[in-house]
Protein backbone atom coordinates (compact mmCIF):
# COMPACT_ATOMS: atom_id res chain seq x y z
CA UNK A 1 0.00 0.00 0.00
CA UNK A 2 1.41 3.51 -0.67
CA UNK A 3 2.43 5.41 2.19
CA UNK A 4 0.39 9.00 2.78
CA UNK A 5 1.25 11.80 5.62
CA UNK A 6 -0.16 14.63 6.92
CA UNK A 7 -0.04 17.17 9.64
CA UNK A 8 -1.84 19.68 11.63
CA UNK A 9 -1.17 23.22 13.81
CA UNK A 10 -2.28 23.49 16.90
CA UNK A 11 -2.80 26.99 16.84
CA UNK A 12 -6.23 27.20 16.96
CA UNK A 13 -8.89 25.94 19.50
CA UNK A 14 -11.02 25.08 16.55
CA UNK A 15 -9.88 23.26 13.00
CA UNK A 16 -12.04 25.65 10.29
CA UNK A 17 -13.64 24.56 7.26
CA UNK A 18 -10.50 24.84 4.98
CA UNK A 19 -8.47 22.54 7.37
CA UNK A 20 -11.66 20.06 7.06
CA UNK A 21 -12.74 20.62 3.37
CA UNK A 22 -9.02 20.92 2.35
CA UNK A 23 -7.66 18.26 4.42
CA UNK A 24 -8.68 16.33 7.08
CA UNK A 25 -12.17 15.03 5.00
CA UNK A 26 -9.10 13.60 2.47
CA UNK A 27 -7.23 11.96 5.45
CA UNK A 28 -9.94 9.80 6.55
CA UNK A 29 -10.92 8.90 3.18
CA UNK A 30 -7.21 7.75 2.48
CA UNK A 31 -6.80 5.30 5.51
CA UNK A 32 -8.75 2.72 3.48
CA UNK A 33 -6.70 2.55 0.59
CA UNK A 34 -2.97 3.53 2.46
CA UNK A 35 -0.60 3.14 4.60
CA UNK A 36 -1.46 6.57 6.61
CA UNK A 37 0.28 8.65 9.33
CA UNK A 38 -1.29 11.54 10.73
CA UNK A 39 0.49 14.09 13.13
CA UNK A 40 -0.41 17.12 15.02
CA UNK A 41 2.85 19.63 14.48
CA UNK A 42 2.65 20.81 17.97
CA UNK A 43 6.89 21.58 17.35
CA UNK A 44 5.52 23.53 14.36
CA UNK A 45 3.21 26.01 16.66
CA UNK A 46 6.19 26.84 18.47
CA UNK A 47 7.11 29.30 15.64
CA UNK A 48 3.61 31.05 16.82
CA UNK A 49 4.98 31.27 20.61
CA UNK A 50 2.23 30.21 22.61
CA UNK A 51 1.96 29.81 26.47
CA UNK A 52 2.84 26.38 27.67
CA UNK A 53 -0.82 25.83 28.87
CA UNK A 54 -2.44 26.91 25.39
CA UNK A 55 -0.25 24.28 23.51
CA UNK A 56 -1.14 21.98 25.38
CA UNK A 57 -4.71 22.48 25.56
CA UNK A 58 -4.95 23.16 21.95
CA UNK A 59 -2.63 19.88 21.09
CA UNK A 60 -5.32 17.71 22.84
CA UNK A 61 -8.19 19.70 21.16
CA UNK A 62 -6.57 18.91 17.51
CA UNK A 63 -5.70 15.26 18.24
CA UNK A 64 -10.13 14.72 19.62
CA UNK A 65 -10.59 16.94 16.46
CA UNK A 66 -8.72 14.66 14.37
CA UNK A 67 -10.30 10.98 15.66
CA UNK A 68 -14.14 12.97 15.94
CA UNK A 69 -13.33 13.47 12.08
CA UNK A 70 -13.05 9.56 11.79
CA UNK A 71 -9.39 9.11 12.08
CA UNK A 72 -9.20 5.46 13.04
CA UNK A 73 -6.15 4.54 15.62
CA UNK A 74 -6.49 1.03 14.54
CA UNK A 75 -6.25 1.91 10.73
CA UNK A 76 -4.06 5.33 10.86
CA UNK A 77 -1.16 5.83 12.92
CA UNK A 78 -2.52 9.41 14.30
CA UNK A 79 0.19 11.14 17.19
CA UNK A 80 1.86 14.15 18.49
CA UNK A 81 4.85 15.25 16.73
CA UNK A 82 7.27 16.04 19.63
CA UNK A 83 6.35 12.27 20.80
CA UNK A 84 8.71 11.07 18.21
CA UNK A 85 12.25 12.52 18.44
CA UNK A 86 13.19 11.95 14.90
CA UNK A 87 12.09 14.91 13.88
CA UNK A 88 13.89 17.27 15.27
CA UNK A 89 16.73 15.29 14.23
CA UNK A 90 15.80 14.96 11.06
CA UNK A 91 15.37 18.72 11.19
CA UNK A 92 18.88 19.76 11.59
CA UNK A 93 20.65 17.59 8.86
CA UNK A 94 18.18 19.03 6.66
CA UNK A 95 18.56 22.74 7.85
CA UNK A 96 22.63 21.95 6.83
CA UNK A 97 21.58 21.26 3.44
CA UNK A 98 19.29 23.70 2.75
CA UNK A 99 20.58 27.20 1.28
CA UNK A 100 19.68 30.30 2.44
CA UNK A 101 17.78 31.87 -0.36
CA UNK A 102 16.13 28.71 -0.99
CA UNK A 103 14.63 29.00 2.30
CA UNK A 104 14.23 32.67 2.17
CA UNK A 105 12.32 32.39 -1.38
CA UNK A 106 9.07 30.33 1.10
CA UNK A 107 6.16 33.00 0.41
CA UNK A 108 4.45 31.55 3.89
CA UNK A 109 7.15 32.87 5.66
CA UNK A 110 7.51 36.30 3.92
CA UNK A 111 3.72 37.10 4.60
CA UNK A 112 3.81 35.36 8.08
CA UNK A 113 7.38 37.97 9.22
CA UNK A 114 5.91 40.76 7.44
CA UNK A 115 3.22 40.44 9.45
CA UNK A 116 4.61 40.38 12.50
CA UNK A 117 7.31 42.42 11.94
CA UNK A 118 11.38 41.32 10.56
CA UNK A 119 12.32 42.26 14.08
CA UNK A 120 10.33 40.28 16.16
CA UNK A 121 10.51 36.37 13.71
CA UNK A 122 12.08 33.78 14.94
CA UNK A 123 14.43 31.54 13.40
CA UNK A 124 12.27 29.30 13.60
CA UNK A 125 9.68 30.22 11.59
CA UNK A 126 12.65 30.66 8.68
CA UNK A 127 13.30 27.06 9.27
CA UNK A 128 9.91 26.19 9.84
CA UNK A 129 9.12 24.72 6.28
CA UNK A 130 12.30 22.43 6.72
CA UNK A 131 11.01 20.56 9.86
CA UNK A 132 7.91 20.22 7.54
CA UNK A 133 10.22 18.57 5.18
CA UNK A 134 11.58 16.16 8.31
CA UNK A 135 8.57 14.88 8.77
CA UNK A 136 7.46 13.77 5.51
CA UNK A 137 10.44 12.57 4.55
CA UNK A 138 10.87 10.60 7.56
CA UNK A 139 7.81 8.56 6.96
CA UNK A 140 9.19 7.46 3.50
CA UNK A 141 5.39 8.90 2.17
CA UNK A 142 4.52 8.69 -1.20
CA UNK A 143 1.80 11.42 -1.12
CA UNK A 144 0.98 14.36 1.08
CA UNK A 145 -2.94 14.78 1.33
CA UNK A 146 -3.09 19.31 2.03
CA UNK A 147 -4.53 22.21 0.90
CA UNK A 148 -3.06 24.62 -2.00
CA UNK A 149 -1.11 26.74 0.62
CA UNK A 150 1.21 23.92 0.92
CA UNK A 151 2.25 23.03 -2.76
CA UNK A 152 5.67 25.56 -2.22
CA UNK A 153 6.69 23.46 1.04
CA UNK A 154 6.01 20.41 -0.57
CA UNK A 155 8.07 21.26 -3.45
CA UNK A 156 10.68 21.97 -1.40
CA UNK A 157 10.65 18.93 0.59
CA UNK A 158 10.93 17.03 -2.96
CA UNK A 159 13.96 19.50 -3.58
CA UNK A 160 15.56 18.12 -0.10
CA UNK A 161 15.12 14.81 -0.97
CA UNK A 162 16.49 14.58 -4.36
CA UNK A 163 19.62 16.63 -3.16
CA UNK A 164 20.34 14.00 -0.31
CA UNK A 165 19.70 11.64 -2.12
CA UNK A 166 22.12 12.64 -4.80
CA UNK A 167 24.94 13.58 -2.11
CA UNK A 168 24.66 10.86 0.13
CA UNK A 169 22.80 7.30 -1.89
CA UNK A 170 19.09 6.59 -1.73
CA UNK A 171 17.27 7.20 1.59
CA UNK A 172 14.65 8.89 0.89
CA UNK A 173 10.94 8.69 -1.45
CA UNK A 174 10.15 11.98 -2.92
CA UNK A 175 6.94 13.12 -2.31
CA UNK A 176 4.26 13.97 -4.30
CA UNK A 177 1.65 16.28 -3.22
CA UNK A 178 -2.28 14.96 -3.34
CA UNK A 179 -4.48 18.32 -3.54
CA UNK A 180 -8.07 17.76 -4.68
CA UNK A 181 -8.73 20.76 -6.93
CA UNK A 182 -12.57 21.87 -6.26
CA UNK A 183 -11.26 21.98 -2.50
CA UNK A 184 -7.86 23.29 -2.80
CA UNK A 185 -8.78 26.90 -1.30
CA UNK A 186 -11.66 27.44 0.74
CA UNK A 187 -12.13 31.43 0.92
CA UNK A 188 -12.81 34.11 3.15
CA UNK A 189 -16.03 34.59 4.12
CA UNK A 190 -15.50 38.09 4.36
CA UNK A 191 -12.83 38.60 1.57
CA UNK A 192 -13.68 35.87 -0.92
CA UNK A 193 -10.75 36.32 -2.79
CA UNK A 194 -8.07 35.24 0.37
CA UNK A 195 -8.08 31.90 1.41
CA UNK A 196 -9.84 31.15 5.18
CA UNK A 197 -7.23 31.52 7.60
CA UNK A 198 -6.64 31.02 11.34
CA UNK A 199 -4.09 33.04 11.37
CA UNK A 200 -4.87 36.33 8.89
CA UNK A 201 -9.16 35.31 8.68
CA UNK A 202 -12.01 37.96 10.49
CA UNK A 203 -13.59 35.54 13.18
CA UNK A 204 -16.64 36.43 10.28
CA UNK A 205 -14.46 35.29 7.67
CA UNK A 206 -13.58 31.69 9.69
CA UNK A 207 -16.37 28.64 10.23
CA UNK A 208 -15.28 26.56 12.81
CA UNK A 209 -15.76 23.21 13.38
CA UNK A 210 -16.04 23.28 17.02
CA UNK A 211 -18.92 26.29 16.79
CA UNK A 212 -22.72 25.81 18.02
CA UNK A 213 -25.22 26.07 15.35
CA UNK A 214 -26.38 29.66 15.68
CA UNK A 215 -23.11 30.97 14.92
CA UNK A 216 -22.41 29.19 11.98
CA UNK A 217 -26.17 29.90 10.30
CA UNK A 218 -25.36 33.71 10.75
CA UNK A 219 -21.84 34.12 9.64
CA UNK A 220 -23.16 32.04 6.02
CA UNK A 221 -26.36 34.39 6.17
CA UNK A 222 -24.21 37.17 6.58
CA UNK A 223 -21.14 36.24 4.00
CA UNK A 224 -19.95 38.49 0.95
CA UNK A 225 -21.75 37.22 -2.05
CA UNK A 226 -21.78 39.18 -5.00
CA UNK A 227 -23.84 41.55 -7.26
CA UNK A 228 -26.65 40.15 -9.35
CA UNK A 229 -28.80 37.58 -8.04
CA UNK A 230 -27.62 34.29 -10.09
CA UNK A 231 -25.97 31.46 -8.42
CA UNK A 232 -23.41 30.87 -10.50
CA UNK A 233 -19.94 29.75 -10.32
CA UNK A 234 -17.59 32.30 -12.19
CA UNK A 235 -14.59 32.56 -9.66
CA UNK A 236 -13.53 35.92 -11.74
CA UNK A 237 -16.90 38.17 -11.07
CA UNK A 238 -18.38 36.23 -8.32
CA UNK A 239 -15.73 34.65 -5.79
CA UNK A 240 -17.86 34.74 -2.73
CA UNK A 241 -21.02 32.70 -4.25
CA UNK A 242 -18.35 30.60 -5.82
CA UNK A 243 -16.55 29.97 -2.56
CA UNK A 244 -20.39 29.08 -0.84
CA UNK A 245 -21.11 26.53 -4.25
CA UNK A 246 -17.90 24.76 -3.74
CA UNK A 247 -18.22 24.44 0.13
CA UNK A 248 -22.15 23.18 -0.39
CA UNK A 249 -20.97 20.72 -3.21
CA UNK A 250 -18.25 19.58 -0.95
CA UNK A 251 -20.11 19.01 1.50
CA UNK A 252 -22.93 17.64 0.29
CA UNK A 253 -21.71 15.51 -2.86
CA UNK A 254 -24.19 17.13 -5.04
CA UNK A 255 -22.30 18.55 -8.13
CA UNK A 256 -21.88 22.39 -8.93
CA UNK A 257 -23.95 22.13 -11.87
CA UNK A 258 -26.81 20.66 -10.33
CA UNK A 259 -26.62 23.21 -7.62
CA UNK A 260 -26.83 25.83 -10.17
CA UNK A 261 -30.09 24.43 -11.70
CA UNK A 262 -31.43 24.08 -8.60
CA UNK A 263 -31.39 27.46 -7.32
CA UNK A 264 -31.69 28.84 -10.53
CA UNK A 265 -34.13 32.40 -10.40
CA UNK A 266 -34.12 32.02 -6.71
CA UNK A 267 -31.83 34.58 -5.80
CA UNK A 268 -29.02 34.17 -2.96
CA UNK A 269 -31.74 33.49 0.10
CA UNK A 270 -32.61 30.32 -0.01
CA UNK A 271 -29.59 28.78 -1.49
CA UNK A 272 -27.61 30.37 2.01
CA UNK A 273 -29.56 28.74 3.81
CA UNK A 274 -28.99 25.18 2.66
CA UNK A 275 -25.46 25.94 2.53
CA UNK A 276 -25.65 26.65 6.49
CA UNK A 277 -27.62 24.08 7.05
CA UNK A 278 -24.93 21.41 5.30
CA UNK A 279 -22.15 22.75 7.06
CA UNK A 280 -24.37 22.12 10.30
CA UNK A 281 -24.55 18.63 9.49
CA UNK A 282 -21.66 17.71 9.12
CA UNK A 283 -19.60 19.94 11.92
CA UNK A 284 -22.41 19.12 14.73
CA UNK A 285 -21.71 15.21 15.21
CA UNK A 286 -17.68 15.73 14.81
CA UNK A 287 -18.18 18.45 17.47
CA UNK A 288 -20.50 16.14 19.75
CA UNK A 289 -17.31 13.56 19.35
CA UNK A 290 -14.52 16.21 20.19
CA UNK A 291 -16.43 17.03 23.30
CA UNK A 292 -16.60 13.10 24.38
CA UNK A 293 -13.31 12.53 23.61
CA UNK A 294 -12.05 15.36 25.66
CA UNK A 295 -13.98 14.24 28.90
CA UNK A 296 -11.59 11.36 29.00
CA UNK A 297 -8.40 12.64 28.94
CA UNK A 298 -6.22 9.52 29.48
CA UNK A 299 -7.93 7.67 27.13
CA UNK A 300 -7.47 10.42 24.23
CA UNK A 301 -3.15 10.03 25.37
CA UNK A 302 -3.67 6.52 25.36
CA UNK A 303 -4.87 6.66 21.73
CA UNK A 304 -2.26 8.90 21.03
CA UNK A 305 0.34 6.39 22.32
CA UNK A 306 -0.44 3.61 19.98
CA UNK A 307 -0.11 6.21 16.86
CA UNK A 308 3.48 7.28 18.23
CA UNK A 309 4.42 3.59 19.03
CA UNK A 310 3.75 3.09 15.14
CA UNK A 311 5.73 6.51 13.83
CA UNK A 312 8.39 5.92 16.04
CA UNK A 313 9.52 2.60 14.43
CA UNK A 314 9.52 4.03 10.98
CA UNK A 315 11.17 7.05 11.75
CA UNK A 316 13.74 5.04 13.99
CA UNK A 317 14.47 3.14 10.84
CA UNK A 318 14.79 6.14 8.11
CA UNK A 319 16.89 7.76 11.09
CA UNK A 320 18.96 4.95 10.97
CA UNK A 321 19.99 5.02 7.54
CA UNK A 322 20.30 8.70 7.55
CA UNK A 323 22.70 8.60 9.98
CA UNK A 324 25.24 6.35 8.23
CA UNK A 325 24.62 7.56 4.89
CA UNK A 326 25.59 11.07 6.06
CA UNK A 327 28.66 9.39 8.36
CA UNK A 328 27.09 10.05 11.64
CA UNK A 329 29.15 7.03 13.65
CA UNK A 330 26.89 4.80 15.13
CA UNK A 331 25.45 5.49 18.43
CA UNK A 332 26.98 3.74 20.88
P1 LIG B 1 -2.14 24.03 8.73
O1 LIG B 1 -2.24 23.60 10.14
O2 LIG B 1 -2.04 25.47 8.42
O3 LIG B 1 -3.37 23.49 7.89
C1 LIG B 1 -3.75 22.13 7.90
C2 LIG B 1 -4.23 21.72 6.52
O4 LIG B 1 -5.35 22.51 6.10
C3 LIG B 1 -5.13 23.01 4.80
N1 LIG B 1 -5.83 24.30 4.65
C4 LIG B 1 -6.70 24.61 3.69
N2 LIG B 1 -7.17 23.90 2.63
C5 LIG B 1 -8.07 24.50 1.82
N3 LIG B 1 -8.53 25.76 2.03
C6 LIG B 1 -8.10 26.50 3.08
N4 LIG B 1 -8.56 27.74 3.28
C7 LIG B 1 -7.14 25.92 3.95
N5 LIG B 1 -6.50 26.38 5.06
C8 LIG B 1 -5.70 25.37 5.47
C9 LIG B 1 -3.63 23.16 4.70
O5 LIG B 1 -3.21 23.21 3.35
C10 LIG B 1 -3.16 21.94 5.43
O6 LIG B 1 -3.14 20.83 4.57
N6 LIG B 1 2.59 23.35 7.30
C11 LIG B 1 1.35 22.64 7.55
C12 LIG B 1 1.46 21.60 8.65
C13 LIG B 1 2.48 20.52 8.43
C14 LIG B 1 2.45 19.48 7.45
C15 LIG B 1 3.61 18.68 7.70
C16 LIG B 1 1.60 19.19 6.41
C17 LIG B 1 3.59 20.29 9.19
N7 LIG B 1 4.28 19.20 8.76
C18 LIG B 1 3.89 17.57 6.90
C19 LIG B 1 1.89 18.07 5.60
C20 LIG B 1 3.03 17.27 5.86
C21 LIG B 1 0.33 23.66 8.00
O7 LIG B 1 0.64 24.73 8.39
O8 LIG B 1 -0.94 23.24 8.03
Amino acid sequence: RPRVLSGIQPTADSFHLGNYLGAVRQWVALQDTHDAFYMVVDLHALTVNPSAAELRTRTRLAAAQLFASGLDPERSAVFVQSHVREHAELAWILICQTGMGEAGRMTQFKDKSAKVGEGSTSVGLFTYPILQAADILLYQADQVPVGADQKQHLELSRDLAQRFNHRFGPTFTVPSPYILKEVEKITDLQDPTAKMSKSSSSPQGILDVLEQPGPLRKKVMRAVTDTGSDVVMDEENKPGVSNLLRIQSAVTGVPVPELEARYAGQGYGTFKKDVAEAVVEVFAPIRERTEKLLGDEAELDRMLAVGAAKARAVAAETMAHVRENIGLLPTP
